[in-house]
């Protein structure tokens, strides 16, 4: 089976933002406490942060980190984490039914996002409050001095600013399940009247706000449209959350998944572009897609919810999913996805980043490992640079029961006029077939093949466990050649390729 598709450096779709290649780490679970905190760890340094974590998050080059949550923050007091941490209370988070310790806050985690190099994206709490507590964490945060808050920062050890960029104006609130979830008017007044404040206060700040928490949701697209009506010449940024898995063992379906996140990238964009229209607008919103993954919901549900009025724990096991071959597939095809819109989501955050839902796991004093979903991500951040290109891609299709006859490859190319450098990223959906894509490389004619990754192997299901923590990796697609302008490279039933040309 044959493919076919050109890479021509002339017809870009866009810068790739570096913030593209961000992540998230919520209060939940594993992921702060035993994840990238563990005081008593052999590898802790004197904060108490894993180093063999922060190597691990290094390497997989993240480049902004969404924090402290997701359903979280919508009970959140950000007070209780500041300060001497002998007088932090200890609260319910009712999001996760956990006990929060409030060990770590905003300044450990600023300090353990300095180790990891790593931007500072923070989200307050629209759920159950409101402009007031938004203000003051801003003040606390953002503002040099002279104030009581920002002097409360200064006391509590840090004379600098924080001087936060990106802010998320609240999580999920379309979602039922949220603490304080809204209708579109009533969170499109209070994001509109809180962007306002925050702007008043500092006018650089750049504001994301909640659009839909998939395209499945019953409101999706309204939600957007009323949302951006209210709030358009506040913001910058709408959000998008996607999470996929495959259900009902069919594969064939969760493969295309990125299908998926196509379409509801276009949506969200042909919303926010309508309103745009009828503002008489000059100005474009773009979306920070800051919750994307796989993710075994229906598992979470089934076997890891907590509950009972006398069950609190702290950093529970939960939402820990161990990933497969084809997860990892599926994984990099939805960065393919990202990469394709660079135009537009100029944000992005895997949805997390240690223990919960994560390319990274750990165990309490033991080792830390590499999932398989880490792979396609430490890859496409390294080797997407530059612009994202316009690709013409003729390719055989399939059937799948959710999504229709999709095609059987998806790619997409970068290149960096800087360096000279070029990428293309690739999946094959096949179960069954190799597929041979003939890529026409036309003005990179001199490049030569520097780096191929391939991920793919016998058993789709193979995963990365504490057991068999590097039963899955990477290896060269010994299947590339490139003669004359042409590169040729085979890809396996269900696999991800990445191909460095330079
Ligand atoms: O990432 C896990 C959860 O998924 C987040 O807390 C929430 O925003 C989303 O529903």
């Amino acid at each position: 089976t044959d493919a076919r598709l050109t890479v021509d450096p002339h017809f870009a779709i866009g810068p790739i933002n570096r913030r593209l290649f961000g992540s998230f780490v919520e209060h939940l679970g594993r992921c702060v406490y035993d994840g990238i905190y563990e005081p008593g760890h052999p590898s802790a340094d004197a904060e108490g942060f894993r180093q063999d974590v922060i190597d691990l998050v290094k390497e997989l080059g993240v480049s902004a980190i969404r924090y402290p949550g997701g359903n979280f923050v919508s009970g959140f007091r950000w007070e209780d984490s500041v300060g001497p941490k002998d007088e932090r209370p200890r609260r319910l988070d009712l999001a996760w039914h956990s006990t929060e310790t409030n060990e770590v806050g905003l300044h450990e985690f600023s300090s353990w996002l300095e180790k990891v190099d790593s931007e500072l994206m923070l989200a307050v709490n629209l759920g159950t409050r409101g402009v007031l507590e938004a203000l003051d964490l801003l003040e606390y945060a953002n503002l040099p001095g002279g104030t009581t808050l920002s002097q409360r920062r200064i006391d509590n050890g840090r004379t600098d600013a924080f001087g936060v960029k990106m802010w998320c104006l609240g999580n999920e609130m379309d979602g039922p399940w949220q603490l304080g979830h809204r209708s579109a008017e009533d969170y499109g007044k209070i994001a509109s009247q809180t962007a306002k404040a925050m702007r008043q206060l500092d006018p650089d700040v750049e504001l994301v706000v909640c659009g839909s928490s998939s395209a499945q949701m019953p409101t999706f697209g309204e939600w957007e449209r009323v949302v951006l009506t209210q709030t358009y010449d506040d913001v910058d940024y709408i959000s998008c959350h996607a999470y996929y898995e495959e259900k009902d063992g069919d594969l064939d379906s969760f493969l295309a998944s990125a299908v998926n996140m196509d379409r509801f990238i276009e949506s969200v964009v042909a919303t926010a572009d309508h309103v745009k229209a009828v503002n008489g607008s000059s100005k474009t919103i773009d979306i920070s897609f800051d919750e994307w993954n796989v993710w075994y919901l229906d598992r979470y549900h089934a076997v890891d919810k907590v509950e009972g009025i006398d069950n609190w724990p702290i950093a529970p096991r939960i939402l820990e999913d161990v990933y497969s071959v084809a997860d990892a597939v599926v994984f990099g095809n939805l960065m393919i996805s990202l990469l394709k819109h660079a135009d537009r989501v100029t944000s992005a955050s895997l949805a997390q980043l240690v223990n919960v839902i994560a390319p990274i796991m750990t165990e309490p004093g033991g080792p830390a490992w590499k999932q398989t979903t880490y792979f396609p991500f430490a890859i496409t951040s390294r080797l997407a640079r530059g612009r994202a290109l316009e690709l013409k891609l003729d390719a055989p299709t399939y059937g799948t029961k959710i999504y229709g006859e999709v095609p059987l490859v998806d790619a997409v190319a970068t290149h960096d006029p800087e360096t000279g450098e070029a990428a293309v990223f690739l999946v094959n959906r096949s179960q069954t077939e190799a597929v041979t894509v003939s890529v026409e490389l036309v003005g990179l004619e001199a490049v030569s093949v520097r780096e191929t990754h391939l991920l793919a192997d016998d058993d789709v299901y193979a995963k990365n466990t504490l057991a068999e923590p590097e039963r899955v990796s990477t290896r060269p697609n010994e299947q590339v050649s490139l003669e004359g302008g042409l590169l040729t490279v085979t890809l396996p039933p269900v696999s991800w390729s990445a191909i460095g040309l330079g």
